[in-house]
């Protein structure tokens, strides 16, 4: 089996940039959710369209839950198979932060629906990337027009921050909280560090 490393945080915490430098720095498959595959794409279309309103919290939870399935199924578990490291974009971590706490629907319930979905795949090592209120919005303003989930408030951000420091402080064997201020590569130091004393 390869190893699974999944980078998580809130909006513009830089965790993408994290990933993909740990990826290219281990020869490891980059994945991301949502949207990974082609029918993850289609359900990402969906889910982070502003165009979609009125969205129950619970089929927005199994429709995350659906692109997981089918990415772990199709993507992620033939890859570890096959003995190559990924590394990824989000995966249950957010569905925890996200529908579990942000939307109310409970951390259990959605931790139940996900290893379902992902028929018990967890990670080896999961890095939160920690930033600010503030440096969260300003890397947002700066990425242009916000998605579904980027315009649902200030109150509903600092909720998934919360969601987040609350599943990690209940998983410490497997999550690790990195501070995400300054430079990338000041962060990168960071994740190195910690990555290499957790999988060495
Ligand atoms: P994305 O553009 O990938 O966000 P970012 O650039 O911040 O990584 O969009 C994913 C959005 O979907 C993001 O707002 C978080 C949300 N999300 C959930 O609410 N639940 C989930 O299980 C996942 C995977 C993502």
């Amino acid at each position: 089996m390869g190893r699974f490393v999944v980078f998580e945080g809130g909006e513009g915490s830089g965790k993408s940039t994290q990933a993909r430098l740990l990826a290219e720095r281990w020869g490891a498959l980059l994945t991301f959710e949502p949207g990974a595959t082609e029918l993850g794409a289609r359900l990402r279309k969906i889910l982070l369209d502003p165009a979609t309103t009125d969205l129950d919290p619970r089929a927005e939870a199994l429709l995350m839950a659906a692109d997981r399935a089918h990415h772990v199924a199709t993507t992620i578990r033939p890859a570890l198979l096959r003995g190559r490291d990924v590394v990824c974009d989000r995966y249950v971590g957010s569905s925890l932060a996200y529908q579990g706490y942000a939307r109310g629907l409970g951390v259990e319930e959605v931790a139940e629906l996900s290893a379902f979905a992902t028929e018990g795949l967890v990670p080896d090592l999961v890095v939160l990337l920690e930033v600010s209120a503030e440096e969260s919005a300003d890397r947002m303003a700066l990425a242009g027009t916000p998605d579904r989930m980027e315009s649902a408030g200030d109150a509903f951000h600092e909720r998934v921050r919360e969601g987040y420091r609350m599943v990690a402080a209940h998983n410490p064997d497997r999550w690790v909280l990195v501070d995400g201020s300054g430079g990338v590569d000041e962060v990168n130091a960071r994740v190195r560090a910690l990555v290499d004393s957790r999988l060495p």
